[in-house]
Formats: C-alpha cells, structure tokens, sequence
C-alpha cells in the first residue's frame, strides 16, 4: 500500500487509539502509514500520533511550532472535549507538564530544587525498607500459592514511595489518594465518577498542605510550601496542589508498569535472569532494558501546533493536537526494531525515550531508576526461584490509552533463598 502523506489529515482519522489493544499491534499497523498517523481518541477526539523515534524526537524537542500549553489546543478552547474525558484533568492542569518557556522553566525549576539528587539518593534506605516490608507480606503468603505480583509488590511499592517522598504518612489519607487516584485512571468508569475522584484527590492534596504549613517536616510538600510562602512567592496555591498531583500521576503508574514489565521480561528470559543472579550482568541495565523493551508510557498527551506546521510530510493546522506513541517510537530505534528484550545488547536502550526528551524530560527519571532497580533486585534475590503462574498469553494487558503495562502479574514465588 503507498501512502501519500500530504493527504493524511484529522478531518480522516486512520485508525482509533483503543484502550483494550495491545500496544505494540496498534504500533506495527499505524507505522504503514508514516511517523505521524491521524488517529481518533476516545470519544472521537482527533489527534495526530507520532510513531517512529525519529517523529517523537521531533516533536518532544522545543518545537517552534509546537507548544505544551493547552489554550493552544483548538478543539479544548472551542468546548469540543467533554469535561470527564479521560486524562484530561492532567492535560489541562496549571502544572509544568502542560507549560513553556520561561513558565515552564520557573515552575520545573522550583520543584527540581526540592527534587534534588541528595533528596532523591536520601530515599534510598526507605526506599530498601519499604520493599523489604512488602516482600515480607508475599513471602507470609507461602511458597506455592498464586500471587499477583502486580497487587502485590509493583503497585504498592512506588505508591509508598511518592507517599514518603510527600510526607502523607496517615494509612487513610493514603487509602484515599491511592482510590481516588485509581478512579481517576480508569477509563470504564464515568466522566462524573472521574470528575468526583479528581475532586477528593484535591482534597487530600490540600489537607496534606495544610497540615505541613502548620507544621513542616523535612519533605517535598513542606519544602514547596516555602518556596510559595517565600516572600518573592513563586508558587500559586493551585499550582502547589496541581505539582504534587503531576508527580504523583507522572510517578506513579509509570513505576508500576516499569515493573511489571520488566519483571515479566526476566521471567520470561531465565538465562538473563541467572546472569543478573550471578553478577554477569548488572541491575541497572535490567531496568534500561526492561524500559526499553516495554515502555511503561504508550502514548504521551499532548502537543498543539500554535501555526500550521509540515511535520515529517504531514501538515499539521494550527490548534491540531499531537500525542506521542512512546512504546512504539522506543522500540522503532534507527529503523532497527529489536525482536527480543536483551539486557547484554545496550545499542537499543543507550538513548531510549521511555523518560520522554527534550525540556520536559522527566524529572523522577533518577527516583524510577532507583526504586526499580532496588525493587527487582530484592525481589528476585529473595525469591529466585519464581515462576510465571498462568501461560504467557493469558496474561491481560492494562486497558489504557496512555499507560502500558499487565493488568495483573500472577507468579508462583518459589522457596526463598537462604
Ligand atoms: C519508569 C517510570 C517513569 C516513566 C516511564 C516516566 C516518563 C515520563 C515522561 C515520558 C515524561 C515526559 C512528559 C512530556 O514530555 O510531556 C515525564 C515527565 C515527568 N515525570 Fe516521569 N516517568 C517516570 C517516573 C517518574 C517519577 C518516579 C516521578 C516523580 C516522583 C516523575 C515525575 C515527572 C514529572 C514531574 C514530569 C514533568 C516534567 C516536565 O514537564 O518538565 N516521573 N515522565
């Protein structure tokens, strides 16, 4: 079949963006017609996706053409979206997600100073902690009995983390945040139960501020409180609210996919497993691999043309969004696709774009690193022995258009070493 790009347009989507299928179908189909694909997203919002790594690249760099800011997004600012589509609290929130320039700057900045390498590396023994604790409650489960690792151990895991890391140490708050939150995410409740959950999430989020600016401790939230009470006041209530929420939803669910992938990479691939068992090879390039392989991200929304644009031969008018198909870019590396998740070849994830590129590039990328490698390390020290307990095809995919990842992870643990 040849395509003529300069016919591609929105007004003829090529395909839909389904949250029941699987990623990497979806990207081997729409790539047939380009780097960048007109595509439907639920409710029949238009976008354009950008498929290959050469496109994503293209688009995440500080495109002149292209801005994060959604008043530039024509079908938002002309009432089209309805107000509980999916994602669209994180699309539009006053945070440094959907900023740039120098707005961008200042509010990355301010969070990056209270995000810094000696707060992130200060996390490290909880961070040992808190896994040591959860792979307690799976070992109290017994050897043989199925457990979902996802439910487990790779959900709860990052969620405590972003938890200490805010300082809401209060079991019901956390509760709450964490239900909310997963309501928020879900794309097969309704835009009112989404819009109710987005609203309880604030809530808490404004308790926590609260209770630090009462008395602050030495966490991120009480660390961002000074900067908005600092007299040259940089951060707006609403934009201390809107940070903590962007990191908890950009933090979150990534790690959680990050590591149910890579988990089910290594059982899938034993001898690589026993090399990184026996110090062949190294954690830290298991996690690369594993981000690389399956991209926790599928798809990054958005970008919006501030003026009509030819991208990669297409044109795209002024106000057209473009989404970003991350899982698909990664793997499409210098027209090379890789058939099989290898930690020993570093060629595919040496400049990967699971963590995005350009002046958006994610700020927890050293905190995700961290906590995955102490996370699978422990774990598979702990129970080496661990199988898969379902045959690899009936595992289910998360139903999603943005996340990538099982929907559950059921494992036999095996004995525990000694
Ligand atoms: C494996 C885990 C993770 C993945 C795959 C991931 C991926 C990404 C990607 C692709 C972006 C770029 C978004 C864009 O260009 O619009 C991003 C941005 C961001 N991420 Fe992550 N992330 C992960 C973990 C984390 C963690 C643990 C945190 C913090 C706790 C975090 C905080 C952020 C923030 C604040 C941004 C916005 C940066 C900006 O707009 O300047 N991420 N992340």
């Amino acid at each position: 079949m040849r395509i003529d790009r300069s016919k591609l347009s929105l007004d003829h989507p090529v395909s839909s963006l389904d949250p029941h299928r699987a990623t990497h179908d979806e990207a081997a189909e729409w790539l047939r017609y380009g780097p960048l694909v007109p595509v439907a997203l639920p409710d029949d919002v238009r976008a354009w996706a950008a498929m290959s790594a050469e496109a994503a690249q293209t688009v995440l760099d500080a495109h002149p053409d292209l801005s994060s800011d959604p008043r530039h997004w024509g079908a938002y600012a002309r009432g089209e979206i309805p107000a509980g589509w999916p994602l669209l609290h994180l699309i539009v929130a006053e945070s440094m997600l959907n900023a740039d320039g120098a707005d961008h700057r200042r509010l990355r900045q301010l969070v990056s100073r209270a995000f810094t390498p000696r707060r992130v590396d200060a996390l490290a023994p909880r961070i040992r902690e808190i896994t040591e604790e959860l792979l307690d409650g799976l070992e109290s489960r017994g050897p043989e009995k199925m457990t979902d690792l996802k439910e487990g151990f790779a959900y709860p895991l990052p969620l405590l983390i972003v938890c200490e890391l805010f300082g809401l140490t209060d079991a019901d708050q956390q509760r709450r945040l964490r239900d909310n939150y997963r309501t928020m995410l879900d794309v097969e409740v309704s835009g009112a139960e989404r819009q109710a959950a987005a609203a309880g999430q604030r809530e808490v989020l404004a308790r926590l501020i609260d209770e630090r600016r009462a008395a602050p401790l030495g966490d991120l939230t009480s660390a961002l409180i000074e900067t908005l009470d600092d007299e040259h006041g940089k951060l707006t209530q609403t934009e201390l609210i809107d940070t903590l929420e962007i990191i908890l939803l950009a933090g979150h669910e990534t790690t959680v996919n990050s590591l149910t992938s890579t988990i089910h990479a290594l059982l899938t691939h034993p001898d690589q497993l026993t090399a990184l068992l026996d110090g062949e090879l190294d954690w830290p390039s298991a996690v690369e691999a594993g981000l690389h392989w399956n991209a926790p991200l599928r798809t990054l929304f958005m970008r919006y043309a501030v003026r009509e644009t030819v991208l990669h031969g297409v044109t795209v008018r002024r106000g057209e969004p473009i989404a970003v198909g991350v899982a698909a870019a990664n793997r499409e590396r210098r027209g090379t696709v890789p058939t099989r998740f290898d930690i020993r070849d570093s060629r595919h994830y040496d400049r990967q774009l699971a963590f995005g590129a350009g002046p958006h590039y994610c700020l927890g990328a050293a905190l995700a690193r961290l906590e995955s490698g102490i996370g699978l390390s422990r774990l598979f020290t702990r129970f080496p022995a661990m199988r898969l307990a379902v045959p690899e095809s009936e595992l289910v995919p998360v139903i999603s258009t943005a996340m990538n990842g099982y929907a559950a992870l059921p494992v036999v643990l095996g004995p525990t070493s000694t």
